[in-house]
């Protein structure tokens, strides 16, 4: 699944790529040192670049990202970075200029696949090249576009890319792997096949994140890049729970990266699905799934299993305090709450209501 730049050099010399829109981010292009290897690849292509500009996926910048697309109407799409470059390249590769925003809210779109999607992330990672959903912001609040059409047809996982990102995105997207694994095994959408992505993605992941984010080397951002896609994987069919429910509005109105937004509340709910064990309908499937957590950590009860996790967030150097990362949540958790996910939430293997949240909240206060 890891590939090499002569994979990449291979596919983009066929002969139906003569048009390419290459969207990247300019920190992250030249950072991750893709812009030193896709200058030259490039060179015999017609191409034309779009640096995004914004640090999440927002509505106004997708519109400027479909028009250029449309006025060039390239064979390929290139996304090189990370998931707010791979999420734009997959919604702008299947709506019109003419989406309004009235449609992203209501989710009535009319989608029409344009070119072939290659994607190339430069973090590890969300698992966006592999999932059917992407996300948009619009007036602060977060939507999904899922569907089919906009997965990526292609992608190569380059780890010398991912080992040169900076700490606190391998941080936050390291993170992202292991929560999406985690939620994504205990949601009530998983199944044989998304639960064996989640275990395959967390050997990986548990094993790998420290040294990653510590002593980065090829080898360990290698195992990370196959945690994310993993992860993905798993996503694709089991979608995430309360975690990143609750995530968004952090990331929207604070602009916490996405892996730390979630790793605020990830151990908070795990301890709540654990305590609240007796409301679950599969009593006996879920307690099994956390006997499987805790030897995949190596922990022997829900308390060592969320220090475990706590310790992992911690020595990765995520703030886990709300008012140490300047968040006053007395003043602003109305505005939290009508933020989150309610979709997403509905996948928690057990019921959350808005006073449980409120609960939660308040731990990380
Ligand atoms: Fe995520």
């Amino acid at each position: 699944m890891i590939s090499n730049i002569l994979e990449i050099k291979k596919y983009l010399a066929k002969d139906f790529i003569k048009k390419i829109f290459l969207l990247t981010g300019q920190k992250s292009y030249k950072e991750s040192g893709a812009k030193n290897i896709f200058d030259k690849i490039l060179l015999n292509k017609n191409t034309v670049t779009y640096y995004k500009k914004e640090y999440i996926p927002k509505f106004q910048e997708l519109k400027k990202i479909i028009s250029s697309l449309e006025k060039f109407n390239p064979d390929l799409i290139l996304a090189i970075g990370g998931g707010t470059v791979i999420d734009y390249a997959k919604i702008a590769n299947c709506l019109s200029s003419n989406t309004s925003s009235d449609q992203i809210k209501s989710g009535a779109l009319k989608l029409k696949k344009k070119s072939i999607l290659c994607a190339i992330p430069t973090t590890a990672g969300s698992g966006a090249e592999v999932t059917e959903n992407a996300v948009l912001y619009l007036d602060k609040i977060k939507f999904s576009v899922e569907n089919k059409l906009i997965k990526p047809d292609k992608y190569f996982l380059l780890p010398e890319f991912v080992v040169k990102s900076d700490k606190y995105l391998k941080a936050s997207s390291g993170f992202d792997a292991i929560a999406q694994a985690i939620e994504s095994f205990l949601s009530l959408k998983s199944n044989d096949q998304s639960a064996n992505f989640s275990i395959k993605s967390l050997n990986y992941s548990l094993s790998n994140y420290e040294k990653f984010i510590k002593f980065p080397k090829y080898e360990n951002a290698s195992n990370m890049c196959l945690a994310a896609n993993l992860s993905g994987k798993a996503i694709s069919i089991a979608r995430t729970t309360a975690p990143h429910a609750v995530s968004y509005p952090f990331t929207s109105l604070y602009n916490i990266s996405h892996g730390h937004a979630v790793s605020l509340t990830l151990s908070n709910f795990l301890k709540f699905n654990y305590v609240n064990l007796s409301r679950s309908e599969n009593r006996a499937i879920l307690s099994k799934k956390y006997k499987i957590l805790f030897n995949l950590t190596k922990t022997k009860s829900i308390d060592d299993f969320c220090s475990y996790m706590d310790f992992l967030k911690k020595s990765a150097g995520l703030e886990s305090k709300l008012s140490n990362l300047k968040i006053n949540l007395d003043s602003a958790l109305e505005k939290i709450i009508s933020g989150i996910n309610i979709k997403r939430l509905k996948n928690n293997p057990i019921e959350i209501n808005t006073l449980d949240i409120k609960k939660i909240l308040n731990e990380i206060k």
